[in-house]
């Protein structure tokens, strides 16, 4: 694995990694309040960063485009302000919204251009 491809799969891990130690935390606690965090941490994190790694690993094509690092940099950055964010709103920490909203819509926006980059891909191969 190399490039973008390599860096997606190491942020999936770091996601799981994260997502999990909090998902104990709920558990030992009994208190759930953080669960939508936990959730997207899970499968928006570690399932879709590992759905893209091996992706761009099947289609070294796709991966060494310029746009494929402005992918992975927009997912990373808007991902964990969402989930950051998420975290502080769901802790009382109402004045951190905008962040989450800027995040949510950036994070749409990644997908969006994953969705550019990756059919004109799959289709001509
Ligand atoms: C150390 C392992 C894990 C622990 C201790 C854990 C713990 C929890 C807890 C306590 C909840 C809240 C349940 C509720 O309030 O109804 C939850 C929900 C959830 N977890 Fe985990 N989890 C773990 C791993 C995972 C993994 C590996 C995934 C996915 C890849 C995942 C995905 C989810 C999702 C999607 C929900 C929300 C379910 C719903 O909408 O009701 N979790 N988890
Ligand atoms: C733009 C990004 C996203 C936004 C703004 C968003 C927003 C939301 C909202 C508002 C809920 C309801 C939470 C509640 O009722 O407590 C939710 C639930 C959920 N979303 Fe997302 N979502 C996004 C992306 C995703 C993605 C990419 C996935 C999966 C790959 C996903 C998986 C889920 C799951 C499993 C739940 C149910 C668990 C929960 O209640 O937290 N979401 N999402």
């Amino acid at each position: 694995m190399q490039g973008v491809a390599r860096n997606f799969f190491t942020l999936a891990i770091v996601y799981a990694l994260c997502g999990m130690a909090l998902g104990l935390h709920m558990s030992i606690s009994q208190d759930h309040s953080q669960m939508p965090v936990h959730a997207h941490t899970m499968v928006a994190g570690w399932l879709m960063s590992a759905v893209f790694a091996f992706f761009y690993h099947l289609f070294p094509v796709a991966r060494d485009k310029m746009l494929a690092k402005v992918h992975f940099w927009l997912t990373a950055v808007s991902g964990i302000g969402l989930l950051v964010g998420l975290f502080f709103l769901l802790g009382g920490n109402a004045a951190i919204e905008p962040v989450v909203a800027i995040s949510s819509m950036g994070f749409y926006a990644a997908m969006f251009l994953f969705a550019f980059i990756a059919l004109p891909t799959v289709w001509k191969s």
